[in-house]
């Protein structure tokens, strides 16, 4: 796909926009300068939703939930064939109003469950494990590049951190990180993705075992009270009634996809940028702060949830465009960190930005990811030990050549491969 500039299309470049395919994926960021530019309110007619690119307007609409509902957060992308609705209903599955789609009494109390296991003091007591979790695999990393291998550094180090901290934060046994990470991916990309039908039905069992071995461990009833699980299962919701089996599962469906398969996405994004900037890697062990400045920059300019949605409530003006009821919005998170008006010089990557945490990546307001604080010590603190343990490795693939995640929310390249200097 071209870039609009190149499309030579003097009527309207952007119809030529495919948010799904790989000249997209891979440098979006034309698009997003000429989406917020010239139509920063853009019907996009292939998938039907309302691309809202400008920061101001971004953050108006996160912080109105009354007007701009999150019920359709989790919503399949492209509506699910009958085969693949069987398989789901087979296995039970089920997505009630829970933690990012629920805009209900019951939203609240469910957060403040997991806000509990995320807040800033439990992630600072969880350093030392992150820091012994990034130790052992790196040292198996270094291990096979000194004897003069390749090694890819996305699912042997930054896919699996962020499962086995969340799996040690959580209490979550029982389970696999590799099987997790399957799961989880697996349910990314059957609801953001385009898969064709034969994957689709593939992903659709992977998610009916993931939901079936959910629904199995929160209703045997024999999780900790400390664990998250444990936590949810203690809850009352506002009637005084505890969380039904569905919503407790729709919880943890949520947040043992979200609080890991994300992270990793961003470790990726953050290793391969930091690799191909000059004279970084060599800074990143030593140097106080510049590791945490760093990830920063990779969440404002290339954040690995890129977009998020939201449904209008009533008819409403944005950006000098009515919205009718009902209109389905794409929230550009990722191109509102690069919005000249906030950002100065945005196309640049400066970590020591004035303004570097104004960025949208976590959302904001009252569904605001609450995963921020331990997202961003997972990834300074592998990027800090990546730098210590493998100081001299170089990336081993043109930029070009990485695969690229590309689903309508979540971005990231599929493979880190670092070798030696030859
Ligand atoms: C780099 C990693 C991450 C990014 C970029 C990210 C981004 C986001 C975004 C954009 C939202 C929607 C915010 C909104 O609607 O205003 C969100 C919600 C959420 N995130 Fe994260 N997240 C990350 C990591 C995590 C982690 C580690 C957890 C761990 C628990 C987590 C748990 C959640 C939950 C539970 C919600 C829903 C909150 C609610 O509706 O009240 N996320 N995240």
């Amino acid at each position: 796909m071209t870039s609009p500039a190149q499309s030579g299309s003097a009527g309207d470049p952007l119809g030529l926009l495919d948010l799904f395919g790989d000249g997209f994926v891979r440098d979006p960021f034309p698009w997003l300068d000429a989406l917020r530019a010239d139509a920063p309110v853009h019907h996009d007619q292939d998938t039907g939703l309302w691309l809202i690119s400008r920061y101001e307007d971004v953050r108006r609409v996160l912080l109105d939930p009354d007007t701009f509902h999150p019920d359709n957060a989790q919503h399949a992308v492209a509506p699910l064939p009958v085969d693949v609705l069987r398989v789901l209903a087979r296995a039970g599955f089920k997505m009630p109003p829970a933690l990012a789609n629920n805009g209900t009494a019951s939203h609240p109390g469910l957060r403040r469950v997991v806000t509990r296991f995320f807040h800033a003091r439990r992630v600072a007591a969880a350093v030392p494990v992150i820091e012994g979790v990034a130790d052992e695999l790196l040292t198996a990393a270094r291990q096979r590049i000194d004897a003069g291998d390749d090694h890819d550094l996305f699912p042997g180090f930054a896919q699996v951190l962020p499962c086995r901290v969340l799996m040690e934060l959580l209490g979550i046994d029982g389970v696999s990180p590799a099987t997790l990470i399957r799961w989880s991916d697996a349910s990314l990309e059957l609801f953001w993705g385009r898969p064709d039908p034969r994957r689709r039905l593939e992903l659709a069992e992977l998610v009916g075992e993931f939901h079936q071995w959910l629904t199995r461990t929160v209703r045997d009833g024999t999780a900790p009270p400390d664990s998250f699980i444990g936590a949810l299962t203690a809850h009352r919701l506002p009637d005084g009634e505890p969380v039904d089996v569905a919503t407790a599962v729709g919880v943890c469906f949520f947040v043992f996809i979200a609080g890991q398969s994300t992270t990793g996405q961003l470790i990726a994004t953050v290793l391969s940028r930091a690799l191909a900037e000059d004279g970084l890697w060599p800074r990143l062990a030593s140097e106080e702060g510049l590791a945490e400045a760093w990830v920063e920059e990779v969440l404002r300019r290339e954040p690995p949830v890129t977009t998020w949605r939201r449904v209008a409530a009533r008819p409403v003006e944005l950006g000098g465009v009515t919205l009718p009821a009902g209109a389905q919005l794409l929230l550009m998170l990722m191109g509102s960190g690069s919005d000249p008006e906030v950002f100065d010089t945005p196309e640049r990557m400066c970590p020591h930005r004035a303004e570097v945490r104004r960025h949208l990546a976590f959302g904001a307001g009252r569904h605001r990811c609450p995963g921020a604080s331990l997202a961003r010590t997972e990834a300074a603190v592998a990027l800090r030990a990546a730098a210590r343990h493998l100081p001299r490795i170089r990336p081993v693939a043109d930029v070009a050549d990485v695969p690229m995640l590309g689903l309508l929310s979540f971005r990231a390249p599929l493979r880190v491969a670092v070798g030696q200097p030859s």
